[in-house]
């Protein structure tokens, strides 16, 4: 029995053996609920078992969002008229290479995924992350999305940046670099070990915002993750418009940011914003390493005067 309504019984009886006929039981029942969440209602109670269907609902999720995100990238590659807002202009991927890498992202998706599809929900309710009907209202979900941004971005600066390191880039990291100019599709292809670990960042900080506050709701946990696959996919893109987000959010990375950490493999280790990089001296490309050596050669001639 699915514990998306407080009421038990009223799940009980609207549960149909069909979808359809599940959901229309519910419009019935619960008319003040908005589509979506007679969407989520039904498909708790026509699953009839919260463990399957809250795992189903993310790899699919996932699945879609990561795909259908990918596609119109893929398209934009077919089309010359784009070329002008490409990162590297000459650097088109060719469909060989995408299909290589969306073969491979598919392979690991099933791999690495396997796990938390059947653990994912009994985890949710050790956490007290709630999957009922109604939804927690816009004003409480915004704010903590926005948190988990800031936080995933905190957790991705520094294990990025400790990926770079020796054994780490070697045997791990090295594989995700196989783009030197990357493409939507290949925001996921990496070894399963940065999967799990740079992955943390966006599930295990919810987890702790859970653990903090006790209170989270399992719709807000798929909007965060549908953003941060859109973040993921966009940073990967190779593309900067007149019209990305970087362009109205200045501290907004995009892909402006991500192609320059795949084109000169050091720096720019943040996922979503550039403050990190920013105050640490970590950026990317010609641009931030001529003002870098400019700043030192500031700092020797004042230590020299002081010398003097
Ligand atoms: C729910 O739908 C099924 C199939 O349409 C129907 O047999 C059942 O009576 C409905 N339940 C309620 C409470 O309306
Ligand atoms: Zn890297
Ligand atoms: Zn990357």
């Amino acid at each position: 029995m699915s514990t998306v309504f407080a009421n038990v019984s009223l799940v009980s009886l609207v549960h149909a053996d069909t979808f359809s006929a599940t959901l229309k039981n519910v419009s019935l029942y619960q008319p003040q609920l908005t589509l979506i969440e007679k969407y989520w209602a039904s498909w708790y109670i026509y699953m009839s078992n919260d463990i399957l269907a809250t795992g189903l609902m993310f790899f699919l999720l996932h699945e879609f969002v990561y795909f259908s995100r990918s596609l119109p990238w893929f398209i934009i590659d077919q089309i010359p008229y784009f070329r002008r807002w490409k990162l590297q202009p000459t650097k088109i991927p060719t469909i060989k290479e995408q299909w290589y890498c969306f073969k491979s992202v598919l392979l690991s998706h099933f791999l690495v995924e396997a796990i938390p599809i059947w653990t994912f929900h009994p985890l949710c309710e050790t956490l007290g992350i709630k999957v009922t009907a109604p939804f927690p209202s816009w004003k409480k979900m915004v704010p903590e999305i926005a948190l988990f941004f800031v936080l995933e971005d905190v957790w991705h600066y520094w294990a990025h940046r400790l990926f770079h390191y020796g054994v780490f880039y070697k045997y791990i990291h090295k594989q995700h670099h196989r783009y030197a100019a990357p493409f939507g599709l290949s925001a996921e292809y990496a070894h399963p070990a940065e999967t799990l670990s740079l992955g943390f960042g966006t599930v295990g900080m919810p987890i702790f915002y859970v653990l903090y506050t006790g209170d989270l709701h399992l719709f807000t946990l798929c909007l965060w993750i549908t953003l941060r696959l859109f973040q993921a996919v966009d940073s990967h893109s190779g593309y900067d418009f007149p019209w990305s987000l970087n362009k109205f959010l200045p501290f907004w990375a995009g892909a402006e940011h991500h192609d320059l950490h795949h084109h000169y493999f050091i720096g720019n280790y943040a996922s979503s914003f550039r403050w990190w990089d920013y105050c640490l001296d970590t950026e990317a490309g010609p641009e931030a390493k001529s003002k870098r050596e400019e700043k030192m050669k500031l700092r020797a001639q004042r230590d020299v005067k002081k010398m003097n």
